[in-house]
């Protein structure tokens, strides 16, 4: 091993001796920094980021140079303000110009630090609003990893494995066309998925009465980048409505522009009563947001609070990200929805070549790639995956992989198209040299 690799090895030894963390992608990519559309490595290796280092950094590695303007100045002056005990404007003005993003009727928000505590304080709001207890969430579903959310998740099972039991919360299965439960071929299985819920859950298991949130993501991502049907999701509002169950989405990965609106849910017709953020929203900087519909009421006095929830440097970062895509709204619009035809296009050509593509889905720059070693079986490819993505990594493209072998394609908004090009054709080498 030469000096460099034996860097990298003796960093990876040193972190598996303290910390507790499971989860890591299968190449060996020690981060030292990151500029816009790459990602650099502590031997200065660069490569192109497909990954957004996990749906966060939605405006270019490291955030751009108004977020870590903001960043700066603002660490000057307070980083930590005690805001849910004291007043302080710039919470208040972040908040109000994140409200500008949501239907009519947003609302009212808690600020927090993370996608599981956005999700860990919509439950809670949606048990004290609506006096009920029971839960529904989908299989294949992630919203995090704290003992609420957990419960919640269930696209792995060793996600949950000796950390329950879990309260109150029931799942249903979540349309996924390309292998649709129901077994009737990929037609719109929406309304299978629906009865599913009306005919079993709701009549057999739960009173709907005592439903208080049906959660979901409007594309699962750590489950396999799902996109659901237009018709499932307008009749889950219907279902919703009919018996004053909350609809809570988990915006925390496919929201804040991804899709290229800023909130996923846009994209199927439909709004939510809650809405949850994180990621992308702190432009680099840990912040999660809990929306509510104004019309649900406040909460009692003590009910909900944390530490850290608005910090100011988050808040800045997460502001002047905010401020950044509403300036420039309409071009990241045009830009994601141009990328994503340019990536669709491709992969659809290498689809036609490469038969361990099964199927290519996703809105926006939210793309998965699911691998399968027949397109008769569609027997998951999880071997081949795992090459893949090593192999894309030694030729200077970061991969994250979801689901049972699909490879998610997330790069930042602002990514360049030739920096898109350059990786599609690091990809396509990367199938080939799996194939071999
Ligand atoms: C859809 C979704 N919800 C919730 C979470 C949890 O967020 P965090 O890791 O910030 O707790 C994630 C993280 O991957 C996610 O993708």
């Amino acid at each position: 091993m030469d000096k460099n690799g034996k860097r990298i090895a003796s960093i990876m030894k040193r972190d598996r001796e303290v910390f507790l963390t499971t989860t890591r992608v299968p190449y060996e990519f020690v981060v030292d920094h990151g500029d816009g559309d790459f990602a650099y490595d502590i031997n200065g290796r660069k490569l192109i980021d497909f990954s957004s280092f996990i749906s966060v950094y939605n405006l270019g590695v490291n955030g751009n140079s108004e977020i870590r303007q903001a960043i700066k100045k603002q660490s000057d002056k307070l980083s930590h303000s005690a805001f849910t005990d004291y007043y302080s404007e710039l919470p208040v003005s972040f908040a109000e110009s994140l409200l500008g993003m949501f239907p009519k009727g947003f609302g009212k928000m808690f600020l927090s630090n993370s996608g599981t505590e956005a999700n860990e304080a919509a439950m809670k709001f949606a048990r004290i609003f609506t006096k009920r207890q029971y839960i529904i969430s989908f299989y294949n579903s992630f919203h995090g990893r704290t003992m609420g959310s957990l419960g919640l998740t269930a696209s792995r099972s060793v996600h949950r494995a000796h950390f329950g039991p879990f309260n109150s919360i029931i799942h249903a299965p979540y349309p996924y066309p390309y292998r649709c439960l129901f077994n009737r071929g990929e037609h719109d299985c929406g309304e299978d998925y629906l009865g599913f819920i009306e005919d079993y859950i709701l009549k057999k298991e739960v009173d709907p009465q005592e439903v208080a949130a049906i959660f979901f993501e409007p594309i699962q991502g750590e489950g396999g980048y799902i996109v659901p049907t237009k018709s499932f999701m307008k009749g889950l509002r219907k279902l919703a409505d009919e018996h004053g169950i909350l609809l809570v989405t988990d915006e925390i990965q496919a929201g804040y522009m991804r899709t290229g609106k800023f909130l996923a849910l846009e994209n199927f017709g439909i709004e939510a009563d809650i809405y949850t953020m994180a990621k992308a929203l702190g432009g680099g900087l840990p912040i999660g947001a809990t929306i509510a519909r104004k019309s649900l009421g406040d909460l009692p006095s003590g009910a909900h609070a944390n530490t850290f929830g608005g910090n100011h440097i988050a808040v800045a970062a997460a502001s002047a990200s905010l401020n950044y895509v509403k300036a420039h709204k309409r071009e990241l619009e045009i830009g994601v929805k141009r990328k994503s035809e340019m990536i669709f296009k491709r992969l659809r050509e290498m689809q036609d070549d490469h038969e361990i593509i099964g199927d290519v889905r996703g809105i926006g720059l939210m793309i998965g790639v699911e691998l399968v070693k027949s397109r008769k079986t569609k027997e998951h490819a999880i071997k081949e995956r795992e090459e893949i993505v090593k192999k894309a990594f030694k030729n200077g493209l970061v991969l994250l992989t979801c689901g049972e072998s699909t490879i998610r394609i997330i790069p930042p908004l602002t990514m360049s198209e030739s920096s898109i090009e350059k990786g599609m054709c690091i990809l396509e080498d990367s199938l080939k040299a799996a194939r071999q």
